[in-house]
C-alpha cells in the first residue's frame, strides 16, 4: 500500500484527477517573494484541477512566505530552490523542469524578478528554468503600484513581452500590501490558467513519458533489508595494455550506483566493488577500487564469502578479454600492432558455483547488457547460476550506459520475466530490490509480505 504524506488528506497529489484543459501536462510554477506568493498556493490546486502536472519553483524570498513543505504536499513534487539542486537521480532539478515542462509561468513575478530575467541573472530556479527552456512563459506580476509603474519596470515588462515572447498576464487594481488601493495586485488566478491554457495550446506534449519528468516523491521503504550485507559491483573494468592505456568500456557505473543507494535506505550494510566510475558513489557504503577484472575478482569473493554477503548484484560492466602481456612502459608509436587478448575470469559464475556449497546461500544477481534481441539473457542466468538477471538492449534510446533511465527485463531462475516499462534507474534499483528482498525472505523460510512503502519528499 503506498501512502502520500501530505497535510491535507484530501490534498493527495495520487489521487484521481479529473481530465481538464491541461491533462497530461507539465507545468512549471515558479513563485517570487511578493505576499501574493499565498496564492500561488491555489494556483497550484487550480493548474492541477485543470489535469495539469505541476512543479513548484521557489525563489530564496518567496520559501520565506510560503514554505517548500505546502508545494511539496500538494504538487507531489520536490520544490525547486536552489539552481544547484539534484533529483534524487541526480539529474539538475531546474534543468528537468526546463526541459520536459510544457509550459512555465512565473506567478507571482516581483519587479526584481522581472529585471534578473530582463538581463538573464540565473540567480533563482525560476529563471534559471526559463533561460534554460523553450516553453512558453507566462509572467503574472504583482507588486506595490508605484513599483509596476516605474520606467525600468516597463522596460523590462516590455523586453520580455517584445523580445522574448512572454506572455504577460497584467496586475490588476485593487487593494496592495501596503494598505493602498491602486494597481499591482495579482491578476485573478483563473485568469492566470487560462493563459497557460492559451499558451500551450496545441503544442505536442514534451515529455509524456513520467521517467523523462521530474520525479514525483521518492518512495521510502521499510527498512526491508535491514540486517543484511549487499554487495554491488558497480562500473567498467580496465584491462591495462600499458602504464597509460587499457581495453575499457562505457559504463558509468550509475545503476550500481542506484542499487546501492536504494539498498542503504532499505537498511542495509552496502559494499560496493568499484570498477572505474563516473558517478559519485553514495555515502554510507564500505567502497573497495578494483579496476582490472582480476581485482574485482577478488575484491567481489572476498566480499561475498569471507565477510559473508547475504546478496551479489554484479552491475559492474566486466572485460570479458585482457591483453596475454602488459607492457611495463608506454609502448612508443610505430608500426600496426597486435594485441594478443585472452578471456577474464567470469567472476559471476565462480560467484554462482561456489554459492551452491554455501550455507545460507547468497542471493546472485547478474546483468546483461544486450544489443538486439534478449534471447541469449535465460542461457546466460542459468550459466551463470544466478537467481536473477537483468537484462536491457543497450542499443534502445534511453537505455543503457550514461543514461538516467533504463528499460530492463528481470529474468528469475524459475523462468519468469518481467519486462519493465522506462524508468530512472533508481525505480529500476527499487524494483530489482523488491525481488531481492522476496527471494531472501523465501531462502530464510519467511513469507514474503511484500513492501510497505510510504513516501517522504525527495
Ligand atoms: N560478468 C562477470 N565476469 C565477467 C563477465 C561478466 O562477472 N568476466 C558478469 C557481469 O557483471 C554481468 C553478467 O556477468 O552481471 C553478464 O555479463 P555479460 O557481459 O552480459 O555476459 P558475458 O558472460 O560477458 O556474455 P557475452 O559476452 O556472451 O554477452
Amino acid at each position: 500500500m503506498t501512502t502520500v504524506r501530505t497535510a491535507d488528506p484530501s490534498a493527495d497529489p495520487s489521487a484521481e484527477r479529473p481530465a481538464g484543459r491541461l491533462a497530461g501536462r507539465l507545468v512549471g510554477l515558479g513563485v517570487c517573494g511578493s505576499i501574493a506568493a499565498y496564492k500561488a498556493v491555489e494556483l497550484v490546486r487550480l493548474l492541477r484541477a485543470e489535469g495539469a502536472d505541476v512543479i513548484v519553483m521557489l525563489t530564496p524570498s518567496a520559501a520565506r512566505f510560503v514554505g517548500p513543505l505546502t508545494f511539496e504536499a500538494l504538487s507531489g513534487h520536490a520544490v525547486e530552490t536552489d539552481v544547484l539542486g539534484l533529483l534524487p537521480d541526480r539529474r539538475i532539478g531546474h534543468i528537468v523542469v526546463a526541459d520536459t515542462a510544457d509550459a512555465l509561468v512565473i506567478a507571482p513575478a516581483t519587479a526584481r524578478w522581472l529585471g534578473a530575467m530582463a538581463n538573464g541573472i540565473a540567480g533563482d530556479t525560476p529563471t534559471a528554468a526559463c533561460l534554460a527552456s523553450s516553453a512558453p512563459v507566462v509572467v503574472a506580476p504583482a507588486m506595490d503600484g508605484d513599483m509596476w509603474m516605474h520606467r525600468a519596470t516597463r522596460d523590462n515588462v516590455e523586453r520580455l513581452r517584445r523580445d522574448f515572447g512572454y506572455v504577460i498576464v497584467p496586475p490588476e487594481i485593487g487593494s496592495l500590501a501596503s494598505g493602498q488601493s491602486g494597481i499591482g495586485r495579482l491578476a485573478e488566478l483563473p485568469l492566470i490558467v487560462d493563459a497557460v491554457v492559451a499558451a500551450i495550446g496545441d503544442r505536442p506534449v514534451r515529455a509524456a513519458d513520467p521517467a523523462l519528468r521530474p520525479s514525483r516523491t521518492t518512495p521510502v521503504r521499510d527498512a526491508d533489508l535491514e540486517g543484511r550485507h549487499v554487495v554491488v559491483s558497480a562500473g567498467g573494468t580496465a584491462e591495462a595494455i600499458d602504464p597509460v592505456r587499457f581495453i575499457g568500456n562505457r559504463s558509468t557505473g550509475r545503476m550500481g550506483a542506484a542499487i546501492a543507494e536504494a539498498a542503504l535506505d532499505r537498511g542495509a550494510r552496502v559494499t560496493i566493488v568499484a570498477g572505474r566510475v563516473e558517478v559519485p558513489l553514495p555515502d554510507g557504503a564500505r567502497v573497495i577500487a578494483a579496476e582490472s577484472t582480476a581485482a574485482m575478482r577478488d575484491a567481489v569473493i572476498e566480499a561475498v564469502f569471507d565477510r559473508r554477503a547475504d546478496v551479489l548484484v554484479m552491475a559492474a560492466a566486466v572485460a570479458d578479454f585482457r591483453p596475454v602481456h602488459t607492457a611495463g612502459t608506454k609502448m612508443a608509436r610505430g608500426e600496426a600492432i597486435s594485441l594478443e587478448l585472452e578471456p577474464t575470469e567470469d567472476i559471476l559464475a565462480e560467484v554462482g558455483a561456489r554459492a551452491r556449497q554455501t550455507d545460507p546461500r547468497p542471493v546472485i544477481v547478474g546483468f546483461a547488457a544486450e544489443t538486439g534481441s534478449l534471447d541469449r539473457a535465460p542461457g546466460k542466468l542459468r550459466r551463470k547460476g544466478a537467481d536473477l538477471l537483468v537484462a536491457n538492449d543497450v542499443a534502445e534510446p534511453g537505455s543503457g550506459f550514461g543514461t538516467d533511465t533504463n528499460r530492463v527485463s528481470i529474468l528469475a531462475a524459475d523462468g519468469s520475466r518481467d519486462d519493465l516499462p522506462l524508468m530512472t534507474k533508481r525505480e529500476v534499483a527499487e524494483r530489482l530490490l523488491d525481488r531481492v528482498v522476496a527471494a531472501l525472505d523465501e531462502r530464510d523460510g519467511r513469507s514474503h509480505t511484500g513492501a510497505t512503502t510510504r513516501e517522504k519528499p525527495a
